[in-house]
């Protein structure tokens, strides 16, 4: 693991009108890495990672990447630099191919006696291609809507999507495995090895701390817009992260 992080959020502050989301929470993510972040519902999590991926802009605080001030005012100029996320509605067109869901946008198109026309081979062949050497995923057939494939194989429809663009650097996951069963979230767990392997900056939202203490390094726990702590996992237990979560004093 590198020690200088790609990047660094310090002092982030986000108001919504009087409600306050986030209060001065700092962040690192670092290549190779899988930075978990828990905490109860409510408690910032979503919408910290919003401002990492540029769709919220914060009330305070900063951003670095690679030690450079980074601004960001869209989705798109996180993605530009190489920062991007997968919700748990994966936002996937269902009743499109796995092929036109990864360049949905960004479509491959090749020239025929001066017409331009969208490459559908090419783009099947990358799609293929993609799943294949970077996720480790054979799909049965390419040639089916996407409504029709299992939760973990839409989930690699849209991580391949996210990591088609060549300079990924930082992958945040919201909820991955919210919706899978045993099987699927373990192949969405072996999935995030894969990618950590590949030197990419992690960032897992999860309920679920089983899911956290398999795959994760290190965990930021987050409570009422705070981040109360941030521990490496093999360092840690579920009760001391319980702990945290929850808060030691009583709930006002
Ligand atoms: N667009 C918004 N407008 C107003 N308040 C918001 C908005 N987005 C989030 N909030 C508030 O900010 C706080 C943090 O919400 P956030 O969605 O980040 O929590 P979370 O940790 O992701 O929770 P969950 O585990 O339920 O997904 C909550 O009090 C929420 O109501
Ligand atoms: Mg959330």
């Amino acid at each position: 693991m590198e020690t200088t992080p790609i990047v660094s959020m310090r002092g982030i502050t986000k108001r919504f009108g009087g409600v306050t989301a986030l209060e001065a929470v700092d962040l690192d993510a670092y290549s190779g890495e899988v930075l978990a972040i828990v905490g109860d519902n409510g408690a910032g999590k979503s919408t910290l990672i919003k401002i990492l991926t540029g769709v919220y802009q914060p009330t305070g605080g900063n951003i670095e990447l690679d030690g450079e001030p980074l601004v960001m005012n869209s989705h798109s100029d996180a993605i530009e630099k190489g920062i991007d996320a997968v919700y748990q509605t994966l936002a996937l067109a269902d009743h499109l191919d796995p092929a036109a869901n990864m360049f949905l946008g960004s479509e491959l198109t090749t020239s025929l006696l001066g017409f331009s026309m969208l490459d559908n081979a090419r783009m099947r062949l990358e799609t293929e291609r993609v799943l294949k050497e970077r996720l480790g995923v054979t799909l049965k057939s390419l040639d089916v809507p996407t409504e029709s494939l299992s939760g973990g194989q839409r989930q690699a429809v849209a991580i391949a999507r996210a990591v088609y663009h060549a300079d990924l650097r930082v992958l945040v996951m919201d909820e991955p495995t919210a919706a899978l069963g045993p099987q699927e979230t373990a192949r969405t767990l072996s999935l995030i090895e894969t990618l950590k392997e590949q030197d990419l900056a992690i960032i897992l939202i999860s309920h679920s701390l089983d899911d956290v203490f398999a795959v994760s390094d290190r965990i930021q726990v987050m409570r009422r817009g705070r981040r109360v702590g941030s521990v490496m996992t093999p360092d840690t237990t579920r009760e001391e992260v319980l702990g945290m979560i929850v808060g030691g004093t009583k709930a006002a």
